[in-house]
């Protein structure tokens, strides 16, 4: 019999590290997952996940602390980082709050990675460092070959600049590794907005976006482009570059592209509540609010398929009913 592959997964018990060790711990690696508080409930789900009693060792580590990254990596054969503070889009946020913990995290990461002598790390970007390029041909879809100026990101307003400009820098950072003669290959993944049901009980950032639609949060919104893609497909990404030999350099993650007025009208049709915002305004064209295609063609070269839009929703729904973020219909009209 083979050994089990031991793997460790940064952010484990965040929405997109949660569904990631569900799938490892499903296909029987033993996983190291680090978390910041292994004691707090936020975490709890993590020991209820299929194969976990047997299968997952959770380490208290922060981003900051090399010592504690380099003893839950340690024994690895590959490692995905997932951990980075991730804002809301209206969060007030300092730029170091999120660019240190980005770039000096994935640095320690990288360091430890190399100690232990892994084989292969994915680390998990974002469209945020694609899309901010007002250069990139607007007839072209925007591939794997366009990346984020960090000079432009700087001219945008508002605080979530700095997690556009944080996952940037962490994406070069990681991928400059693969140049450096370690033993361990480097590739990464740029999923774009992340929705689909969530595993852990609290709400993270992405999460929220089908929720604020469906709970009525504002009257009138930017009809601005999103693109989308179910939690569980990125997961399915991360394991498939991970586990394929062939995976190389970066992978955009991407199922749809829509207006947000689009968005509503589907989910309208298939919940009729009474909350969906009521106007649109026009949105102002611009990289950084979706107007430019996004190209998953390479990813879906090594196999990668995705969930249909509805089937997302419907989970979301399902979802946010289960732990009463959304009234149930009958209760909600009562
Ligand atoms: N969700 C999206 O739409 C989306 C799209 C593209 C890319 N991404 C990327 O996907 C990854 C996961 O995002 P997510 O949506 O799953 O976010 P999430 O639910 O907020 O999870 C983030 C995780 O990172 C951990 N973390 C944050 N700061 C840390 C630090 N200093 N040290 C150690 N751990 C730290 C958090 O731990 P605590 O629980 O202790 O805070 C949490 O487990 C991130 O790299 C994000 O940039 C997300």
């Amino acid at each position: 019999m083979t050994e089990k592959q031991r793997v460790c997964v940064t952010g484990a018990g965040g929405y997109i590290g949660s569904w990631l060790i569900k799938y490892l711990l499903s296909r029987g690696y033993i996983v190291h997952g680090t978390v910041r508080d292994p004691g707090d409930e936020k975490n709890a789900h993590l020991k209820k996940l299929e194969n976990a009693a047997e299968n997952l060792i959770l380490f208290k580590t922060d981003l900051f602390d090399l010592e504690g990254l380099c003893s839950a990596i340690a024994g690895c054969t590959g490692v995905f980082h997932v951990a980075s503070f991730v804002p809301a889009f209206h969060d007030t946020v300092a730029e170091e709050e999120v660019t240190e913990p980005a770039i000096t995290g994935t640095k320690n990461v990288m360091k430890a990675c190399a100690a232990a002598k892994v084989k292969r790390v994915v680390v998990v970007s974002s469209i945020a460092a694609v899309v901010c390029n007002p250069k990139w041909h607007k007839d072209h879809p925007m591939d794997e070959e366009c990346w984020s100026d960090p000079e432009f990101i700087r001219t945008l307003e508002g605080d979530f600049r700095y997690y556009l400009l944080a996952k940037t820098l962490a994406e070069r950072e990681a991928l400059e590794y693969n140049n450096k003669g370690n033993e361990f290959e480097v590739v990464t993944v740029c999923p774009s907005i992340t929705i689909g049901p969530r595993l852990q009980s609290t709400i993270n950032a992405s999460s929220s976006l089908l929720l604020n639609l469906l709970k009525g949060s504002a009257e009138s919104v930017e009809d601005a482009t999103y693109h989308l893609v179910d939690v569980r497909d990125v997961a399915e990404a991360l394991v498939l570059v991970y586990k394929n030999p062939e995976a190389k350099g970066r992978y955009i993650c991407n199922s749809y592209t829509l207006k947000i007025s689009a968005l509503v009208e589907k989910m309208k049709s298939m919940y009729p509540r009474p909350n969906y915002p009521k106007r649109f305004t026009e949105a102002e064209e611009a990289p950084q609010k979706g107007d430019r295609m996004l190209s998953s063609e390479k990813l879906k070269r090594l196999g990668w398929n995705y969930k249909t839009l509805e089937e997302t929703i419907v989970d979301s729904v399902i979802c946010f009913e289960k732990t009463g973020d959304l009234p149930k219909p009958e209760a909600a009209a009562s």
